[in-house]
């Protein structure tokens, strides 16, 4: 029997409401899920496997452009080693066994963060995966691994600088838009539609830059719990949301007579 709250009905229930173009998640949360059901951390962190399985193939369903899920942040290297390890293996056999299916799905998977202290072997599987889907012209998929929007921004000042040094740019000519070029995925738009899972409400250093104007979405589920349901619910609240970036509504100006 098909799930009514499934991936497969996300469309109907959003037919004719207005979609980001792209959409970034927290995924946080496991660890409490996992207390919760009197569990090791890491049963959260495996449960959170088939969350993100239902999101991928419900946003791929909706025609979104990109989805951007943060995996693992540079600051969780402060977790116990154990958990690290287990984090670690679990993206490593997570891609094994479904880049074929995101392929066949038509996804362009792509990665952020600083790929250098992951293992050899994990950042070959990177590259192949990213590889393997580049033509792929279905939802864009970005993993942030081993990210921070601070170092994210470091290093394109390094490679701005660099650039400068060279004599290629001019520094009076650094601005918004070559920032943004020296990112890590300059040609994607930004997120319009923000999600954080399990309760907290903060960045976590989470795309600082290119969150500047997102729509800010706070759950209490954890993100195992979390599915097309939700996914649907916070979509829905995004598209009741008014954006105005700095301006003002044409309503609004028409009944203030526009002074
Ligand atoms: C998110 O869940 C997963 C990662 C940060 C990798 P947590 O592991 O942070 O779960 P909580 O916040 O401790 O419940
Ligand atoms: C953010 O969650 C990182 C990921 C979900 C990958 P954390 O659980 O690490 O964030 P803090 O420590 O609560 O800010
Ligand atoms: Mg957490």
């Amino acid at each position: 029997m098909s799930d009514p709250d499934g991936p497969g009905q996300i469309a109907d229930r959003l037919a004719g409401v207005a979609l980001p173009r792209h959409v970034a998640i927290i995924m946080d949360g496991n660890g409490r899920w996992a207390q919760r059901h009197g569990r090791p951390r890491h049963a959260g962190h495996r449960a959170g496997v088939t969350a993100v399985r239902s999101v991928v193939e419900a946003c791929g369903r909706l025609g979104l452009e990109a989805l951007t899920l943060f995996a693992f942040s540079s600051e969780n290297w402060r977790r116990p080693a154990g958990e690290v390890r287990v984090l670690m293996e679990l993206f490593r056999t997570t891609l094994d066994q479904e880049l074929h299916r995101l392929h066949e799905q038509g996804v362009r998977l792509r990665f952020i963060g600083d790929r250098t202290p992951l293992e050899p072997a994990l950042q070959r599987r990177l590259d192949d995966a990213e590889a393997l889907t580049a033509g792929n012209g279905g939802l864009e998929l970005v993993i942030a691994t081993n990210y921070g929007g601070r170092w994210e921004m470091a290093a394109a000042a390094r490679r701005l600088a660099a650039a400068a040094a060279r004599g290629e740019i001019d520094p009076e000519a650094i601005d918004e838009q070559a920032i943004q070029g020296a990112l890590c995925l300059p040609g994607l738009c930004d997120p319009d539609l923000f999600i954080r899972t399990g309760g907290e409400q903060r960045l976590s250093n989470f795309l600082i830059w290119q969150l500047a104007y997102a729509e800010l979405y706070f759950t209490d589920t954890p993100w195992p719990d979390f599915g097309a349901e939700q996914l649907a619910r916070a979509i829905e609240a995004y598209s009741g949301r008014e954006r105005r970036f700095g301006g003002v509504q044409p309503s609004v100006l028409g009944a203030a007579g526009g002074a």
